[in-house]
């Protein structure tokens, strides 16, 4: 059963600039609440609630005012400066001591998921014991991603970043799932030509292992990757499609919370009281009414 969550949300951000200079890029909104609900909710969806949250170095006092040590959602936040963006496997290097002896997940702090089934399928994934599970979508621009080659039995075949030449269309979403031995394997890479450690070595060793699995998001679900200021707005319009037509709040973290019965009504109300008259707030009020 994996209960620890990583979340990476430092980066460079220079793809975004200048509204990455003075404020972290996971910080910025998506719609109606900053980024980095978003993967927190996922985590959370996931029964995850042991969470640990990787920000650029000097950036942690703009977390601590808007996710301060998890209390007030009924989980465990942590926090961990990362002094330069050296490639995703760094998180492992960098939480060896939160992951301890324990499994892990990996979010990256862009990533956006949304759809009918993912609870379930969150929870499913949460199970692994032994190896490394990648979650695939499949996208129209392959090339932008790290992407998987599956067999008709759903066995990776080759995995690849950014591939120039076509090898599939399910892109490796941020999304992973690992056994304990990913501290030792992130430690044994290399950086790549392009100066960082990279996420398809690390689970190719789980792959030459024969101990990689990948779950699939079928044509039912969203993955929005934010890495642009264009997929910014496009995501920020699906949101805003969805909550406005439903009325129902994608990635509420206390209606998660209290919906798992981690906080209580007070604690709605609290929440309530930090936000301050916002619509966000009034959803909340909704929920506890
Ligand atoms: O979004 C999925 C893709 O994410 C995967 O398909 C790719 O295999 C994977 O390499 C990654 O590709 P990106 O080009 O999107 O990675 P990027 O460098 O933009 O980093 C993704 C997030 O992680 C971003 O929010 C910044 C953060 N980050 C990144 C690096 C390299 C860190 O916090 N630290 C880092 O060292």
């Amino acid at each position: 059963m994996i209960k620890k969550g990583i979340i990476l949300a430092g980066g460079k951000g220079t793809r975004m600039s200048p509204l990455t200079k003075a404020v972290n890029k996971q910080l910025l909104p998506i719609y109606d609440k900053p980024l980095i609900f978003y993967p927190l909710s996922i985590l959370m969806l996931a029964n995850i609630r042991d969470i640990l949250i990787i920000v650029n170095k000097g950036q942690l006092s703009q977390y601590k005012k808007i996710l301060p040590d998890g209390k007030n959602l009924g989980i465990k936040i942590t926090y961990k400066e990362q002094i330069y963006p050296r490639g995703l496997p760094e998180a492992f290097i960098i939480g060896e001591k939160f992951i301890n002896k324990d499994n892990v997940a990996l979010i990256l702090g862009d990533n956006f998921f949304y759809g009918q089934s993912l609870t379930d399928q969150l929870q499913k994934n949460t199970k692994l014991k032994k190896g490394a599970r990648i979650v695939l979508h499949k996208v129209n621009k392959p090339e932008l991603y790290g992407v998987a080659k599956v067999n008709y039995k759903n066995k990776v075949t080759l995995i690849k970043e950014k591939p120039r030449k076509y090898i599939s269309d399910l892109a490796i979403t941020g999304l992973y799932f690992f056994d304990n031995s990913v501290v030792k394997f992130a430690k044994e890479l290399k950086p790549s030509k392009r100066g960082e450690l990279e996420i398809v070595d690390l689970i190719n060793k789980y792959k030459k292992r024969n101990k990689l699995s990948a779950d699939l998001i079928g044509r039912g679900g969203a993955w929005l990757d934010t890495g642009s200021i264009e997929d910014f707005y496009k995501t920020s319009a699906f949101v805003s499609a969805i909550e406005n037509r439903q009325g129902f709040k994608i990635a509420c973290l206390e209606e998660i919370a209290f919906k798992n019965k981690w906080i209580n009504k007070n604690q709605l109300k609290n929440a309530v009281n930090f936000y301050g008259n916002c619509d966000y707030s009034n959803y909340l009020k909704k929920i506890y009414r």
